[in-house]
């Protein structure tokens, strides 16, 4: 691989899991030997920025090495600055991994439209589902495509015809319950209309899970096995969830592959559900 690979976690509406799933994403392929580099966008909340200080944290207390990204909070107010810091951690990583905040910011317009892997984590309920497409409130059938959308389309167009590079565009079901499956079979069916208009594929994310809510202050993630204590247990079925979405996102294998301990092999069963 040449040049970094870009993924972007982006998605105008806060609360969808960006970070959460950003975190466990680049963990992951640091545990199978890529080199990583995050830029967190948002410099407000730096909800990754500070996951990771906090693992920091958790290895000089424990006295233990957890894979672990590079991680740079961006706090500039130009594209240029971004730009400069885009370049200088390409040069040694193998993948870049965007956190962006869940509100409209021109930087992670920025990144998006440049991205190669973009991730949009949306919950199942149509108010997430609002920020790509609308429904008819009779049908729920797909009325129109969102700006964002819109947005979306125009800059894979554009890239296609410049470079050459197509934006994988995933749409990431996130937090899903078991108990709902009535509003599930409904938002799948609108997805899935909505993602031939709009050109994006969908996976299943991470399952609606109280440990991706207790994992924050130690920096762990569900792959730190043997570190987790109590919250260890009956995570056997979250860690392959995990280990299926890393593999659903198609990422491309990199050149500093190092024989690490193959947690997560980027050719695990690959599940796209649209
Ligand atoms: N799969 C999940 N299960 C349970 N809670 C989750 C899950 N994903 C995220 N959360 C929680 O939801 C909240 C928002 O998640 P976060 O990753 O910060 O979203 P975003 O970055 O899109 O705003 C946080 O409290 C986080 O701990
Ligand atoms: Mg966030």
């Amino acid at each position: 691989m040449a040049k970094a690979h870009h993924i972007v976690f982006a998605n105008e509406k806060g609360g969808t899991g960006k970070s959460t799933t950003a975190v466990h994403v680049a963990v992951a392929l640091v545990a199978r030997g890529a080199r990583v580099a995050c830029l967190d966008l948002d410099n407000r909340q730096r909800t990754l920025a500070r996951y990771m200080e906090n693992r920091r944290e958790t290895m000089k207390r424990r006295d233990i090495i957890l894979p672990t990204p590079t991680v740079e909070t961006f706090r500039d107010d130009n594209l240029a600055r971004l730009d400069q810091m885009v370049n200088r951690l390409e040069k040694d990583h193998d993948f870049l991994l965007f956190d962006t905040p869940g509100r409209d910011d021109k930087f992670a317009r920025f990144v998006a439209t440049r991205s190669h892997t973009l991730v949009t984590p949306i919950n199942d309920s149509f108010v997430d589902f609002d920020l790509i497409g609308q429904v008819d409130a009779e049908t729920y059938k797909v009325k129109r495509l969102s700006f964002y959308a819109e947005l979306i389309w125009d800059a894979r167009k554009a890239r296609a015809k410049a470079d050459g590079v197509s934006i994988d565009w995933i749409v990431l079901r996130n937090r899903l319950h078991n108990m709902e499956a009535r509003n599930q079979r409904r938002m799948l069916e609108a997805v899935e209309e909505l993602s031939k208009r709009a050109g994006f594929r969908t996976i299943s994310g991470l399952n609606e899970r109280v440990i991706y809510r207790e994992l924050f202050p130690s920096g762990l993630t569900l792959i730190d096995k043997g570190h987790l204590g109590g919250l260890a247990t009956a995570h056997v079925v979250a860690r392959q969830e995990l280990r299926e979405l890393v593999g659903a996102l198609n990422l491309p294998d990199f050149a500093h592959r190092e024989s690490q301990d193959m947690l997560l092999p980027l050719s695990a069963s690959v599940q796209v559900s649209a």
